[in-house]
């Protein structure tokens, strides 16, 4: 099809508010896929996404569709649901010239939607809203558009109303994709320059790259360029994504589509970059691109120590496929050897634990995630400091620093209380608070990156009835008076359990810490004190009764399989343990300082 006939969009949704069933029946209504050929949502391919039921990792489809005899070919794209990978959003919506921007109609505007149609709106996308879900018998469609307009400020008046689950209104929203979204530019003329807004790692055929050419041309054979990794590669094979790869010889500008040419890693060729002719390259590149910035890091310990090789291996895979994951070698007198792993984010440091255990079978201690403190030294020297063990002596520092967030909570009014408390507890410096509908209020809030991680989403969404939504951006570093706490158990220092704490809440999280270790650790056959300290200043000590009885004395003379099952039991509990001197240490033990309350 000639280029004023491309269409390009994305479609932008609070988690669960219906993207992924949308896209589905976009597909199936334009032929696209077959509904037998659907695996549930089909652009959600990831076995973990569909588990958790949340978008991770970006794919794009084209659609054919025919509107008064003209054909049309209409290229989703589909965008990241979570603020972890906000960066890989804003890319995918780069490529596009339109998005379709669905509400829920029975939930509303979420903070996670406003984030994403701010980076629409700098995009300069052509939004179209679209009120999802009109067959819930709570579906208040005229309600959410007024949301959308008072809140965005977008005209709503012809707002489509779908339920994507039972085919409605989808015709009009390909009308309307095609009717309201821009063609692309013409500029395949110029030199070529296209945006990766995906790419994964195939271990047949190396790194494939999904990208949208902006201005020029691209064949098969050609010698291509990255522009910010520096690399040159012939690209080998060239095609579009019908939603399954389809070879072409040619992509122009304006279209969509994916490329092979025997890249090795995603950090060759990752999102954002631009690629150009290796021969011919422009002048400069398209804006945007950032470096991945892990946000928090942790501690991954294999339990065995014999599988400390396969844990490098696995990370070496994982990375393969995942510019933003960052790893290096710890070890601890504690621990063991380990890794020290950074992350975008706390979902994306779920997401990697559960895929090395799951898909690499490994069993791993995790520990606390920390984020990135910025200590200023009295010789001048700034140290960057990820791991909390590691925090230049006292004597040693001026000041320390530690990133803040800015965030937005979208909430029902009758929460705002309850969560301005939490707001305030940690740390939070209150901004400013509107009432963006008579019901529903905004609250902004300033905080370190530090207190967030952990519980606070959870906090949130049970003090809210699951009903408050939230939304942060970092916004730099600030200084604090931080103090390390450290950990003895035994007598032991143990490193992996040091935090970093303010100083005028050191006393009660030793106090909180202590406490529920005692619960997490299990008796031994001694005493075991436990012990906070600052420094050699212990600040708070519980101890832990030795036990002497047989575990196996309660159920003896009775029944074998009662037996076996309480040894079984025991094993399993095992699993999960590092002995630290003589004292067996659990999993949940290492993450206790991240549920105090
Ligand atoms: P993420 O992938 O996490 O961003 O979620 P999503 O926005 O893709 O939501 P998804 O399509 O997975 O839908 C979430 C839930 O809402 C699913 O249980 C869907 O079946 C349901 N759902 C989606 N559209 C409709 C609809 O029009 N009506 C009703 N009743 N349910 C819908």
């Amino acid at each position: 099809v000639p280029i004023s006939n491309i269409r390009n969009f994305c479609i932008i949704a609070h988690i669960d508010h219906g993207k992924s069933t949308l896209a589905d029946k976009l597909l199936q209504i334009t032929g696209t896929v077959q509904k037998r050929e659907m695996k549930e949502q089909f652009l959600d391919n990831m076995d973990l996404e569909r588990e958790r039921g949340i978008t991770i990792k970006l794919q794009a489809a084209r659609m054919r569709y025919i509107l008064n005899n003209e054909p049309y070919c209409l290229n989703l794209i589909d965008t990241p649901g979570h603020v972890d990978f906000s960066y890989e959003v804003s890319r995918s919506l780069a490529a596009c010239e339109g998005a379709l921007l669905v509400v829920d109609a029975s939930q509303g505007v979420e903070a996670q939607t406003l984030a994403n149609v701010y980076l629409a709106l700098e995009n300069n996308l052509e939004i179209i809203p679209v009120l999802n879900k009109i067959d819930l018998p709570g579906a208040e469609p005229d309600r959410a558009a007024k949301e959308i307009e008072e809140i965005i400020g977008l005209d709503c008046s012809d707002a489509i109303h779908c339920s994507a689950k039972e085919g409605i209104g989808i015709t009009e929203i390909l009308n309307a994709i095609v009717t309201r979204i821009p063609p692309p530019k013409d500029t395949a003329g110029g030199p070529l320059r296209a945006l990766i807004f995906d790419s994964y790692y195939d271990p047949y055929r190396g790194v494939i790259v999904y990208f949208r050419v902006v201005d020029g041309t691209v064949k098969k054979g050609d010698r291509i360029y990255f522009m910010a990794s520096g690399k040159d590669y012939i690209a080998d094979e060239i095609g579009v994504l019908s939603p399954y790869q389809l070879q072409v010889n040619e992509l122009y500008a304006g279209e969509v589509g994916y490329l092979s040419a025997s890249i090795r890693s995603v950090a060759d060729a990752r999102v954002g970059d631009t690629i150009t002719h290796y021969g011919r390259k422009a002048e400069s590149s398209l804006p945007g691109y950032a470096e991945a910035t892990p946000m928090v890091f942790c501690g991954l310990f294999p339990v065995d120590a014999d599988q400390f090789p396969e844990l490098r291996d696995a990370l070496e895979k994982l990375q393969l496929n995942d510019a933003a994951l960052k790893f290096e070698p710890e070890t601890s007198s504690a621990m063991g050897f380990g890794f020290r792993c950074g992350f975008l984010g706390l979902l994306h440091m779920e997401i990697v634990q559960e895929r090395l255990e799951r898909e690499y079978n490994l069993n791993l201690i995790t520990t606390a995630p920390s984020v990135v403190y910025r200590v200023n030294c009295v010789d001048d020297e700034i140290v960057e400091c990820s791991n909390p063990s590691l925090l230049p002596e006292p004597g040693k520092r001026r000041s320390i620093e530690e990133p803040y967030v800015k965030i937005e909570i979208l909430t029902p009014k009758e929460y705002i209380g309850s969560l301005m408390e939490l707001g305030q507890d940690r740390r939070g410096v209150f901004k400013e608070m509107n009432y963006i509908t008579e019901n529903r209020a905004s609250i902004i809030y300033e905080l370190p990156l530090a207190e967030m991680v952990g519980d606070f989403f959870d906090q949130l969404k049970s003090r809210s009835k699951g009903y408050a939504s939230m939304e942060y951006s970092l916004i730099g570093y600030r200084e604090s008076d931080l103090v390390k706490l450290d950990i003895q158990i035994n007598g032991e220092l143990v490193e992996p359990l040091s935090t970093i704490v303010h100083k005028d809440k050191a006393y009660s999280v030793g106090r909180a810490l202590t406490q529920k270790l005692k619960e997490l650790i299990p008796r031994q056959m001694f005493k075991v004190p436990i012990q906070a300290c600052i420094g050699s200043k212990v600040i708070a000590s519980e101890s832990l009764s030795a036990i002497r009885k047989d575990v196996l004395s309660k159920c003896y003379g009775g029944d074998i399989t009662r037996k076996k099952k309480l040894l079984k039991k025991q094993a399993e509990g095992k699993k999960r343990m590092k002995a630290i001197g003589k004292v067996d240490v659990p999993q949940e033990a290492f993450m206790a300082v991240l549920r105090l309350e």
